[in-house]
């Protein structure tokens, strides 16, 4: 016998220039925890955002628990209890975590803001919920972005939840953090709370789904249960066609390196760090969200100060000083930034005009911008990376998450940098464009490049480097060679540097 639905979804669609919804049926149970799986732009964030109340479908009709269900807001949704965390982080970096968490039922005494009892609502609450190494007086911006996701998350788990929807939840999470999330989310079950997994990854999906719903294209292609599918199966559906493996590039001559970091140090953060970089090599760095990698990369790149410590460029004697991004791109440094979008995109300007802002000497003239040459750059590289939009005058904001992380990239494929420096580069990408991006860098790296990747996922770095070096706690712990490297060995190393202050995470 079929329980009877919680929320029941009866032909959604949404039209902008073109449909990105067409005709979408699907039902949610109580307590059960339904996968949404798709390529990028496949319409995951949209027909989410539908159900939480922030988008108003074009058509169709949708039931909560048999009652016709029209949310007009978000804040309508949420009163019905009906929350979702967003793809890209809605918290208000200057406010603390207390104030993001109650933001819109702050505890007031005429007129004033009670922070002490603010302070210890959020406390409690994020203790409840194993948070408790988050200072609630920091100031959001503070965080690392990990940190920042699971604010978010917290933030959902305040008051009355029924369905929370999370879009993409563990894209910069730790193994530690997910390992947390997932307790969570048992938790939430438990309390018969229905969730909606939005994820590219198919492990995590296969870990905690009941049931798997596929869409492509804007179109519902199967909902089925988890049990008895495999990953496979799953990509098929998503794909509807075989994704390219990464191919093994050949080891090239050795050569000085392009890149060497000598002591590199910004205290706290990161403490005499050293490594090379040779030509036609992809070097991974791991390590747990917090432990430095970003800001190791900030600091070759030139975005922040170091305290002490060197780089030197294409095997020179002397080193380079560095003292802005502008210089490291002068330099042939590039990068790409974990946050695209308070770091890296315009997201009101075009796809051509995202795509050529590092480059604009190859498309101007004595200074005028060259309209042609300009859209025919963009649109090579559009359709080598498969980025999936209306035309290329669209604005990036309009694009899906991973869509928008390949316009980042594009942009410096077309920058042609020596060295790049890519931070969590596959971030929200699904697996068919992943197998893209990884082509493209091997293709960087065949052609000389020296290339830098930072990374979570640690299958990723695996599968795409040449080495990979650990860091922990602002240090380089460890570097190993391919062929060296065990996922546990790999983790082991992360841990090290904290295994003092930090007996729970070992
Ligand atoms: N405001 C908008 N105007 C025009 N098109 C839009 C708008 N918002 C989304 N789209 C389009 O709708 C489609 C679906 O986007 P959506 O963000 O739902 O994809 P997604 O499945 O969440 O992808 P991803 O895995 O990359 O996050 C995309 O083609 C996107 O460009
Ligand atoms: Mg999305």
């Amino acid at each position: 016998m079929s329980p009877t639905p919680y929320l029941r979804l009866a032909g959604i669609g949404k039209r902008y220039a073109t449909p990105v919804l067409s005709d979408i049926d699907l039902t949610l149970n109580r307590g059960e925890v339904l996968a949404l799986t798709g390529e990028n732009g496949a319409g995951k964030s949209t027909l989410s955002k539908i159900v939480a109340g922030l988008i108003e479908p074009s058509s169709g009709e949708m039931w909560l628990e048999d009652a016709p269900y029209r949310p007009e807001s978000r804040h309508a949704a949420e009163k019905l209890g009906i929350r979702m965390v967003m793809q890209e982080l809605s918290l208000l970096p200057t406010l603390s975590v207390a104030e993001n968490l109650y933001l819109g039922h702050l505890p007031q005494r005429a007129g004033f803001l009670r922070t002490t009892e603010l302070n210890a609502m959020a406390a409690e609450h994020m203790a409840a919920i194993g948070l408790d190494r988050i200072d609630p007086r920091q100031p959001v911006g503070e965080l690392g972005i990990g940190h920042q996701q699971m604010v978010e998350i917290a933030r959902s788990l305040i008051g009355n939840c029924q369905l929370l929807i999370l879009d993409e939840p563990t894209a910069m999470l730790t193994p530690h953090e997910i390992d947390r999330l997932f307790e969570q989310i048992a938790q939430l079950k438990a309390k018969k709370v229905s969730l909606v997994y939005i994820s590219h990854r198919l492990g995590e999906v296969e870990a905690i789904a009941d049931r798997v719903c596929v869409l492509r294209d804007g179109h519902h292609v199967e909902t089925r249960p988890m049990a008895g599918s495999s990953q496979d199966d799953i990509v098929r559906l998503m794909v509807g066609r075989d994704v390219l493996a990464s191919t093994i590039r050949p080891t090239l001559p050795p050569a000085a390196p392009l890149l060497r970091v000598d002591a590199l140090s910004r205290a706290p953060v990161v403490q005499e760090v050293s490594f090379e970089v040779r030509p036609g090599e992809i070097f991974g760095i791991a390590g747990l969200v917090g432990s430095g990698r970003t800001e190791l990369l900030r600091l070759i790149f030139g975005a922040d100060r170091a305290d002490s410590g060197a780089i030197y460029l294409h095997g020179e004697a002397s080193p380079t000083p560095i003292p802005s991004p502008q210089e490291a791109v002068h330099r042939g440094i590039g990068m790409i930034t974990e946050d695209r979008k308070s770091q890296s995109l315009l997201l009101d300007k075009s796809i051509v005009v995202n795509t050529t802002l590092a480059t604009l000497n190859r498309v101007t003239r004595r200074g005028w911008l060259k309209p042609l040459r300009e859209r025919a750059l963009t649109r090579e590289l559009a359709d080598t990376l498969d980025i999936r939009c209306h035309t290329l005058e669209q604005a990036v904001g309009e694009l899906s998450g991973g869509n928008q992380q390949k316009v980042v990239l594009a942009r410096w494929l077309l920058r042609d940098c020596d060295v790049l420096l890519l931070d969590e580069p596959t971030r929200g990408v699904d697996i068919g464009a992943r197998a893209d991006i990884y082509q493209q860098m091997e293709k960087m790296a065949a052609d000389g490049k020296a290339l830098v990747v930072v990374s979570s996922d640690l299958r990723e770095l695996m599968e795409i480097c040449d080495r990979i070096g650990v860091m922990s706690a602002g240090r380089l712990v460890k570097t190993f060679p391919r062929g060296e490297w065990e996922q546990q060995t790999l983790l082991e190393a992360a841990f090290s540097g904290y295994s003092k202050q930090a007996p729970q995470q070992s």
